[in-house]
Parts: C-alpha cells; sequence; structure tokens
C-alpha cells in the first residue's frame, strides 16, 4: 500500500464523499471535515487514483498522575465503501502512529467503533467513563448561578481555550489544536453552549451541549472549568432547565460520582424503564490506548510507592505487521528490563536474575495506566508473570481510574 499525505486543495471532494459514505456528514456539512482536517495531519492511501481511505492525527497531552506525555491521538480512520477489507484502515493507521512518533509522541489513543479492531495494532481497553441519563430536576444542587452567556460555533476559539485551562488528573488528555473543538462543536445535531467570562473576555467555565426538541434529551458534550464552584455553578445551570427538559446524559466528571448529587435515582430509574425518558447510568469503556515510546512513558512514571520492583518484560507488539519493512520504528516489542517506583526506567535487555513478566503492548499499557491491575490482566489479558511478582505490580502500580475527560 502507498500512502502520502493529504492535499486540502485537490483531495477535500473524495474526502467528504468518503466521510458521507460512512454517514458522519451529511450534504452541507463539509466544512466539518475541512475544519478537523485544518488542525491536524492527515494520511490518505489512494485506490484507482483517489483517496478511498483517510486517517487523521492530532497531537496533544496525555497525563500518568502529574506528568504529561505527548499524545499521538488517532481522532478519525475511514474507508469508503469500495475500498473495505483490502488491509487499507490498519496499514494507514499504523503508518500515521509511526509518524506520530517520528514527531516526538509517546502514547497513542483513540475512540473506538468496536473492542478488537486496534486491538490488532496493539491498542488495549481504557477504564469505563459512567454515563448518568437523569432528570436534570432532580439534580441536588442549590447554588447561586450568574446569568450565563449564549455559546455558539464561532466561540471555537476561546471554548478549546476554557477546555484546556482545566485541572487535569490521572489520565487527562488534551488536543492542541483548536480545530479539533470546533469540529466537534458541530457534531450531531442542535449543539449550543451555556458559559461565564472573566473580566479578560477569557471563558472560564462552560457547558456544551447537543440536544433538539422541547424537552429533549440532551446530552453534556463536554463541561469545563477550573474548580468544583465552577462545576456547580454549571450543574445548577442544567438543574435550572429541568421545568422543561425531562433527561439529560451527563459523563460523570473526574472524582465525582453523580448519585450524590441525584435525588432518588433507583426510583425514577424504575418508574422510566423503557420510556424515551428513562433514567439510567451506563458504563462505557470508549477509548483504547497504547504506549509507544516505553523510555519516554517508563520515565515520566513517578509512582507513590516506597519502593522500586525491577523485573524482565518480554514484551508483543502486534503492530510489527502493518508496518512496511522499512519502517524506523516498529513498535515497542522485545526484552525490556523496568523498574517501577517514584522514579521509573526502561531499558533495552533481559536478565535471568530479575522475574520476567511476559505481556503484550495491549496488556502492558493497561497496568501501566492503571486501567486494571496486573492480577486482573494475567486472568482476562496477554500478561503473565509468577503470581509473587504479579503481587508486588498490584501494589507498586497502585493508581487511580484513569480518565481522559476529553472525547475523541
Ligand atoms: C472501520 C473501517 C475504517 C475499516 O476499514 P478497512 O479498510 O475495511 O479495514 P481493514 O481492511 O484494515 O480491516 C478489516 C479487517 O478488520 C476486521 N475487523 C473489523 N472489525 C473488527 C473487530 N471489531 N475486531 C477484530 N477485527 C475486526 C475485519 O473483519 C477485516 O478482517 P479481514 O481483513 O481478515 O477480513 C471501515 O469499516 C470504516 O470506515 N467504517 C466506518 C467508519 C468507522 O467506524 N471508522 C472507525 C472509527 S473508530
Amino acid at each position: 500500500m502507498k500512502w502520502r499525505e493529504f492535499e486540502p486543495e485537490s483531495d477535500a471532494p473524495a474526502a467528504h464523499r468518503v466521510w458521507r459514505e460512512v454517514g458522519w456528514i451529511r450534504e452541507g456539512e463539509e466544512k466539518r471535515v475541512d475544519m478537523l482536517f485544518s488542525g491536524s495531519d492527515v494520511l490518505v492511501a489512494d485506490l484507482n487514483g483517489q483517496p478511498e481511505c483517510l486517517v487523521a492525527r492530532g497531537r496533544g497531552t496525555v497525563r500518568h498522575l502529574r506528568t504529561d506525555l505527548p499524545f499521538i491521538c488517532i481522532e478519525t480512520v475511514t474507508t469508503s465503501h469500495i475500498a473495505r477489507k483490502r488491509g487499507l484502515a490498519g496499514r494507514l493507521t499504523a503508518a500515521s502512529i509511526a509518524a506520530g512518533v517520528a514527531d516526538g509522541g509517546a502514547v497513542a489513543g483513540l475512540g473506538i467503533f468496536e473492542q478488537g479492531y486496534y486491538n490488532r495494532l496493539g491498542f488495549g481497553n481504557g477504564s469505563y467513563d459512567i454515563q448518568v441519563s437523569l432528570d436534570p430536576a432532580d439534580l441536588m444542587v442549590d447554588a447561586e448561578f450568574g446569568v450565563p452567556e449564549r455559546l455558539g460555533l464561532d466561540d471555537w476559539e476561546a471554548i478549546h481555550a476554557s477546555r484546556l485551562g482545566c485541572p487535569r488528573g490521572h489520565g487527562a488528555c488534551t488536543l492542541s489544536a483548536p480545530e479539533f473543538t470546533a469540529a466537534h462543536m458541530a457534531l450531531g445535531g442542535g449543539t449550543f453552549g451555556l458559559g461565564y467570562r472573566d473580566f479578560d473576555g477569557n471563558i472560564t467555565h462552560h457547558v456544551w451541549f447537543e440536544g433538539r426538541g422541547e424537552n429533549g434529551p440532551y446530552s453534556v458534550r463536554w463541561m469545563a472549568y477550573r474548580d468544583h464552584d465552577q462545576l456547580i455553578e454549571l450543574l445548577s445551570l442544567i438543574k435550572a432547565l429541568g421545568d422543561q427538559v425531562r433527561l439529560v446524559h451527563i459523563t460523570e466528571p473526574p472524582g465525582i460520582q453523580l448519585a450524590d448529587l441525584i435525588s432518588h435515582p433507583r426510583r425514577s430509574e424504575l418508574v422510566s424503564r423503557g420510556s424515551e425518558f428513562e433514567v439510567k447510568s451506563r458504563a462505557i469503556a470508549w477509548w483504547q490506548m497504547r504506549i509507544c515510546d516505553m523510555e519516554a512513558a517508563l520515565a515520566a512514571t513517578h509512582l507513590p510507592a516506597e519502593r522500586h520492583l525491577r523485573f524482565a518484560l518480554q514484551m508483543t507488539d502486534p503492530i510489527e505487521r502493518y508496518l512496511p519493512e522499512d519502517s524506523p520504528w516498529r513498535g515497542v516489542g522485545g526484552d525490556w528490563i523496568i523498574t517501577v517506583g517514584p522514579e521509573s526506567l526502561a531499558e533495552r535487555g533481559t536478565d535471568a536474575s530479575l522475574p520476567r513478566l511476559t505481556a503484550s503492548v495491549n496488556a502492558f499499557t493497561r497496568m501501566w495506566l492503571g486501567v486494571r491491575p496486573a492480577t486482573g490482566l494475567s486472568v482476562t489479558d496477554e500478561l503473565s508473570g509468577d503470581p509473587d511478582l504479579l503481587r508486588q505490580l498490584d501494589e507498586v502500580l497502585l493508581l487511580p481510574t484513569p480518565m481522559p475527560n476529553w472525547g475523541f
């Protein structure tokens, strides 16, 4: 497969056609593709002289505890109706990741359409997000809230800056290009925002909705705030819609259990079961990540453990099969000596005197991020080792649940 960089002038009509074919845009919504691509690195594979497979990649950050690492975001992968099942998307995505690594990326991430596909490129499942569907009138917040400003599509740069201003926890991601936010603001129907600015005109906190119709449901696409008072003010705003809107879908913000702020959630669940406005919560594992640079990922790993743990890792990386022979980056498979603790390290090599762990990069990434502990992964994923080593890994890699808190 030959691939090349996207040429906006000549390739845009074919890109629009592919996006219409996969159902991501309708006639008249082509600007969304242009906007996203203008802030992304896009690779193209041609078939019969036409771009039929496109992969868009963005740059950003992903946080491990308190340290940000350069993040490669695979934003979109699309193959047209005529080019499916020829291995184009798999190989083009691998090429895009390799290009992201050459650009300094250490960890790659993406949103999945289904489990399994990107596992073949070394990605492993992330943690669940909890999506709560609630009647806004049931929110138990009664903070004073100021009159918000209406925010619209034209506010994309200020809205992006507001998102970047959020405090970030473990696993938090950002994307650097404001065009990414602009493209996502228009996604779906009837999107609008409500928010507040400081004296300098910067948006301090805001909520971005998708929703139509008199009574909803509305979806909170994201909320951005700098502190918890601002979060409560946004939730109070949402509650204020509750005289009219009967259901709002909200993803639980990091560190917050929304159940604490909802009155009689179980009763509402029972009463609304099966209705258009069903109150419920769902756990969704929508994102996957993989380490692309072991040295960088481990150097950024500063665990609160009181000791260091050293082991020999034999790692497999399935992305190798999707990369061309002459690719300078061939994944992260092979033998490593790993140290994890307050200061961590990945070194190429092996040492027979050390305890031994065998893992795919998929499973190792999940352990490193804290998606699941080593003992659990040894049951369900490609990770194995002496039970004593697994137990020690559980103790040393005791991490909070990673949450990207940024849709991609
Ligand atoms: C997903 C998509 C990009 C795949 O494009 P493609 O070029 O046909 O993909 P490839 O040829 O590289 O891979 C197809 C292979 O993946 C396999 N596959 C598909 N889904 C899979 C899954 N969940 N788990 C494992 N394998 C899967 C297929 O069975 C096929 O295998 P085969 O080649 O052995 O028959 C394409 O179907 C598409 O554009 N879909 C709509 C847009 C979309 O959902 N994009 C992904 C966003 S995350």
